[in-house]
């Protein structure tokens, strides 16, 4: 089975091409990402509005690109899959309506595939990861502790009560003056600090839930910094050291919770398997390995280029869903929330089983 996947939920215009074996095995026939990071630069963050028109200018060349380097013609492609959502709105319909279009033109099966769904899918993608397994979605908009029962079937055993975990990061450069996305510098800078310098809080340690919390760290590391103001290079790295040990403890910590809440409803995962940007920080990756192996079981993480947005975890999840039969008419439309567990996403419903004793 071949397919293409379209992403465009946030700042990266992205189309790729897989192959699906019927034995499930994958292979990335081609995968362009354009990334539009320069173009928000200045603002710190990421507009939507230049979003949405960037992705307008990129997306025909991007997919062409994508077939060109996969070696395929659309006549050979067997569905056509595009992120339907979350995501900033403006973008999402780039992306759909083009794919809506190929869909059209070629009377191919459209598939819109949930953004979020594609990053808990990835690990099929590069491993062939059976269910169930414990993913931990970590990105500039999400943070979630995801049981993946199944294609379509997660429960979410955990999130955060405000900041993302990625976002945590940005607004950490942010305040020290380092540039966007924030992750990669904090990273960075982090390698030459002290992390023992500043003693910054653990928020939501030892709760039984698996839920975050990251606005405390935040307000924490501001009142450090202002104290200390103005800040030497020394005092930066050391504050990224601080900053990212306190997030690398709270990984572990929550995740263990998480850990235990989906052996005591399902039984030992397959895996604990690490998707989105924040998936790409080293220690972040080393804390995930420890834990994985004092719990008995393997983490399964990404190569760094598909941890990120990008249009193969796209046509993965495409293929995975139209293997099973689900394709999407051409009166899908875009949605900019879209949770992955919609059952959860009401918590009440969760109230009172494992999940959230
Ligand atoms: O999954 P992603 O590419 O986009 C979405 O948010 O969907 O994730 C981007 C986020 C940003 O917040 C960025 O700062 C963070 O991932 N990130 C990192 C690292 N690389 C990217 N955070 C910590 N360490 C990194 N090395
Ligand atoms: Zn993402």
């Amino acid at each position: 089975m071949i397919v293409l996947g379209i992403e465009t939920t946030c700042d990266e215009t992205a189309a790729a091409v897989i192959e699906r074996a019927a034995d499930g095995r994958a292979r990335i026939l081609s995968n362009i990402v354009l990334s539009q990071v320069a173009d928000h630069a200045a603002y710190g963050g990421v507009v939507p509005e230049i979003a949405a028109r960037a992705h307008v200018e990129a997306i025909d060349l991007i997919v062409a690109k994508a077939m060109g380097e996969a070696g395929k013609t659309y006549d050979q492609l067997d569905g056509i899959a595009a992120a339907a959502g979350p995501g900033l709105v403006g973008g999402v319909i780039v992306g759909l309506t083009t794919a809506k279009a190929i869909a059209l033109v070629t009377k191919k099966p459209l598939v819109a595939v949930n953004h979020l769904e594609a990053h808990a899918l990835t690990a099929r993608l590069t491993d062939n990861t059976p269910f169930p397994y414990c993913l931990f979605l970590a990105s500039g908009g999400h943070t979630q502790v995801v049981a993946v029962l199944g294609v379509g079937k997660y429960i979410r055993l955990g999130t955060t009560q405000d900041d993302a975990i990625g976002e945590a990061f940005d607004k950490t450069a942010k305040l020290l003056g380092l540039g966007y996305p924030g992750g990669p510098q904090v990273e960075k800078e982090a390698l030459r600090g002290d992390a023992k310098r500043f003693t910054l809080p653990r928020p939501m340690q030892h709760r039984k839930d698996a839920d975050f919390s990251f606005s405390g760290l935040k307000t924490a590391l501001r009142l450090e910094a202002e104290k200390i103001a103005p800040l030497s290079d020394q005092d930066v790295a050391d504050l990224c050291a601080s900053f990212q040990q306190a997030v690398v403890d709270v990984v572990f910590d929550r995740l263990r919770a998480g850990l235990r809440l989906f052996r005591a409803e399902y039984g030992a995962p397959t895996a604990l398997v690490a998707a989105g940007g924040v998936a790409a920080n080293q220690p972040i990756r080393t804390v995930l390995r420890r834990l994985a192996a004092e719990t008995g079981t393997v983490l399964i993480a990404p190569p760094l280029d598909l941890c990120t947005d990008n249009g193969a975890m796209i046509a993965w999840a495409g293929a995975e869903r139209i293997a099973l039969g689900l394709t999407d008419t051409l009166a899908t439309a875009p949605r900019a929330r879209w949770p992955l567990d919609e059952i959860a996403a009401a918590k009440g419903a969760l109230k009172g089983t494992a999940a959230y004793k």
